[in-house]
């Protein structure tokens, strides 16, 4: 990607994130690539972003919305997605009265009991499966072995299975093997044989490369091939990492460079800004854009009174000085979407590159903004 981010942080500030619609498109594309010859649907899991003008961006490639709340759904409907399809294991009733005033599609049930709240409705349902299967991706982020909360065991299918239009399974995210897939979806195919189901929505986890591993596509399309070559309904899939994350990079100015022991690059970006190195442990790569001193060793930190604030621990880079320039990369999914107010921190602005050009599309949080809830008398 050739985006200017030098102009970027002079038109909007830092940190911001940057995200490249062009990358987006082609990510989208190679996800139809997987699913050629199938009657298929993408949907983009809102937990990933839901800034409404990539969402746009994505619904004009004929993406669909996988959300998990209220605020989700208005994301999705005010971006024009559809179809839209509601998951979650903890549905409410007032969630309830406002996604059917709102409107939606398709409804995972997380449970035997949650068909109760939905008898009387004509919307296609399906019913999530826990194939107990190990993902074998980073336990926080692993969804579909026995003793996680979500979906039901096999053997309760047919419990419910006059009443529900299809199953549902996601295993976990950042997955970087075809194997568990394989081993989830040979058992889900059985299923929907015996029942004749017609939707099957496969989940999502594709992994990407944040450090030389990532999913391989082509051994992905060969998976759906071969497991579902007797399969003639509907193949759903809700992939968020996949598409996003790739394409955004968050843009963020050296405050101090401290040297020591340890030379520590302290960064106006911390852990509200983007959790994930702090929270799991996340590698993202880092790349110094204006570079003034020899690579050293380094911690990238952020300006966050805990010493687990930090965006990168252990890395060789060429120093930055002062006020300079810095971009942790991979960061367009489960980036903004897990940011917070922590210590005082407004949130930071978003930025789409398109046509070679840079486009605000959200302005960076003011202090008023962040304390306009706030109830004093
Ligand atoms: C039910 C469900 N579907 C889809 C996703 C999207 O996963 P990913 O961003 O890894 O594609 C998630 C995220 O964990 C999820 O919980």
């Amino acid at each position: 990607m050739n985006i200017d981010f030098s102009h970027i942080a002079d038109l909007f500030g830092t940190p911001t994130y940057v995200y490249d619609a062009s990358e987006i498109r082609k990510r989208i594309r190679m996800v139809c690539s997987v699913f050629k010859g199938h009657e298929f649907s993408i949907l983009f899991a809102l937990k990933a972003n839901s800034n409404s003008a990539l969402l746009r961006l994505m619904a004009e490639e004929g993406v669909g919305a996988d959300v998990v709340s209220s605020g989700e759904l208005v994301a999705a409907k005010r971006a024009g997605m559809k179809p839209v399809l509601w998951n979650g294991n903890g549905k409410t009733v007032q969630d309830k009265k406002f996604f059917v005033k709102q409107g939606f599609d398709i409804l995972s049930l997380d449970s035997v009991e949650e068909l109760e709240m939905w008898h009387d409705s004509d919307l296609v349902k399906l019913l999530r499966v826990n194939p107990n299967i190990d993902a074998r991706t980073h336990p926080h982020i692993s969804t579909g072995m026995k003793h996680h909360k979500f979906g039901v065991a096999v053997e309760e299918i047919h419990k419910v299975a006059d009443k529900i239009d299809g199953l549902h399974v996601h295993i976990g995210s950042q997955i970087t093997s075809v194997e568990p897939y394989r081993a989830a979806y040979t058992q889900l195919v059985e299923e929907i044989k015996k029942h004749n189901f017609k939707t099957l929505d496969l989940g999502g986890g594709w992994g990407i490369d944040y450090n030389g591993e990532s999913l391989d596509i082509d051994q992905m399309r060969s998976v759906i091939n071969t497991v579902f070559s007797g399969f003639s309904g509907r193949l759903i899939v809700e992939l968020g990492r996949f598409i996003a994350g790739p394409a955004g990079s968050l843009l963020t100015r050296v405050v101090k460079v401290k040297k020591g022991e340890k030379t520590f690059i302290v960064t106006d970006a911390g852990m509200n800004n983007l959790i994930r190195p702090a929270l799991y442990d996340a590698f993202h790569r880092i790349r110094v854009l204006e570079p003034v001193g020899p690579a050293s060793l380094c911690d990238v930190v952020g300006p966050l009174c805990e010493t687990g604030d930090k965006l990168g621990s252990n890395r060789y880079l060429e120093l930055p000085a002062e006020g300079s320039l810095l971009l942790v990369e991979d960061t367009g999914a489960y980036g903004f979407s897990m940011a917070s107010n922590y210590n005082g921190m407004p949130l930071p602005a978003e930025v789409m590159w398109e046509d070679n050009s840079p486009r605000l599309i959200r302005r960076r949080q003011t202090i008023e903004e962040m304390y306009s809830n706030v109830i004093l008398d």
